[in-house]
């Protein structure tokens, strides 16, 4: 069984290789004390220090027959699958704990038409493992184990990673039938992650080694989509269907040169030339909630994206996106966050112990 190492210098989860599954969960505290949070800080590294490591929370899931069980037991005959947790605080975290913020709420952009009861929150925690029921046992314990300090705003499931760690692993396709996440910062590439993902000594202590995760839920109007031609839909990206080549190009990996491409296309606006140089690392995963009272399927893009600055990465990315992105005909944002992930836990320490 492959562990993913919970301690570091960073967090898990951000440059760490990606699972198969997402179980991601927004929460709002029910309390102003910081002791409080501490305290349940506290508990949740314990209980993440033991689930990446596969084992059960607390006295387990048969600790004594007269208590209710400390681990809820699903995962008892199944291994970590690479689970990681990855905390991350939003700006009302900070409000209702009178502590500093260090990043801003996320600006409206147009077409955007956001539930709020699919957004904000105060802390949230992104579980990642190739086995989707060890992603949601680990959300669904932390929530217990909360249980008057915190209580979950809204969560997300999520499948089919729009992301690779490596240039060696198949590339997934999202729900529009396209690879998603060919041209991504790579795990391994220090000089970018340090340049485009990490927090460096400009930030608050707390955040050194960390990043800012933005999250936008993006659902999809696939019957458009699906009535749409294929020469419009690789238009629409900028890339070819099958291979993903980009314009221009006759393979996946084959470089991006913009003036190859749709000026519209979402690739050609969203490539680092087109936004003088900027990157975000894009972590995203599809989701499929059903169908709504209407028939429509209500599926999409679950976008996680880590970046050292929301305010030179998504926020420029996504303003230019929003204003001329053909992609745009297709897709809605339902459902957004901005968050703070400190830098990493080391032995004995505590998520975002170094705030207190
Ligand atoms: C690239 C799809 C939303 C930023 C791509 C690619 C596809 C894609 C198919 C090409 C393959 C790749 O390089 O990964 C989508 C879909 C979206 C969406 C279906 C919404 C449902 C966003 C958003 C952002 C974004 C909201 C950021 C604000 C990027 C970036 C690239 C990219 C930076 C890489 C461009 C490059 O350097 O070549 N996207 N995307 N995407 N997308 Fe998106």
């Amino acid at each position: 069984d492959e562990l993913i190492p919970f301690h570091g210098p960073h967090q898990a989860g951000i440059a760490t290789p990606v699972q198969e599954r997402l179980q991601f969960a927004a929460f709002d505290l029910s309390t102003t004390s910081a002791a409080e949070v501490t305290k349940l800080l506290k508990l949740w590294t314990a209980a993440a220090v033991r689930m990446t490591t596969g084992q059960e929370v607390g006295r387990g899931a048969t600790g004594g027959a007269t208590v209710p069980p400390d681990d809820s037991g699903e995962t008892l005959d199944l291994a970590a699958s690479r689970l990681t947790l990855t905390i991350g605080f939003g700006p009302s975290f900070f409000t209702r704990l009178n502590l500093p913020a260090p990043m801003k709420e996320l600006p409206p952009f147009p077409g955007d038409r956001l539930d709020p009861a699919r957004s904000g929150g105060d802390i949230c925690v992104q579980a990642c493992a190739d086995d989707p029921q060890v992603a949601v046992h680990a959300v669904r314990n932390l929530t217990r184990m909360a249980t008057g300090t915190a209580r979950i705003r809204w969560s997300q499931m999520g499948f089919a990673r729009a992301a690779t760690s490596s240039p060696h692993e198949k590339t997934p396709r999202n729900q529009m039938g396209f690879k998603d996440g060919t041209n991504n910062i790579a795990i391994y590439d220090e000089s970018k992650l340090n340049r485009h993902v990490w927090v460096g000594d400009e930030g608050p202590e707390w955040m050194y080694g960390g990043s800012y995760m933005v999250t936008r839920r993006i659902r999809m109007h696939l019957e458009l989509w699906d009535r749409t031609s294929l020469r419009h839909q690789e238009d629409t990206i900028g890339r070819h269907k099958r291979s993903g080549a980009p314009y221009g190009g006759s393979h996946e990996f084959d470089p991006v040169r913009i003036h190859n491409l749709p000026p519209r296309s979402h690739v050609r606006l969203a490539h680092p030339d087109s936004n003088d140089g900027r990157r975000i690392m894009r972590r995203g995963y599809s989701y499929s909630d059903g169908t709504d009272s209407r028939g429509r399927q209500d599926t999409g893009l679950f976008f996680i994206a880590y970046q050292r600055d929301p305010e030179t990465g998504f926020i420029p990315l996504q303003r230019q996106l929003s204003a001329g992105d053909a992609l745009n005909r297709y897709i809605q944002h339902v459902g957004s966050g901005v968050w703070a992930c400190p830098g990493g836990v080391r032995q004995g320490s505590f998520w975002g112990e170094a705030l207190f």
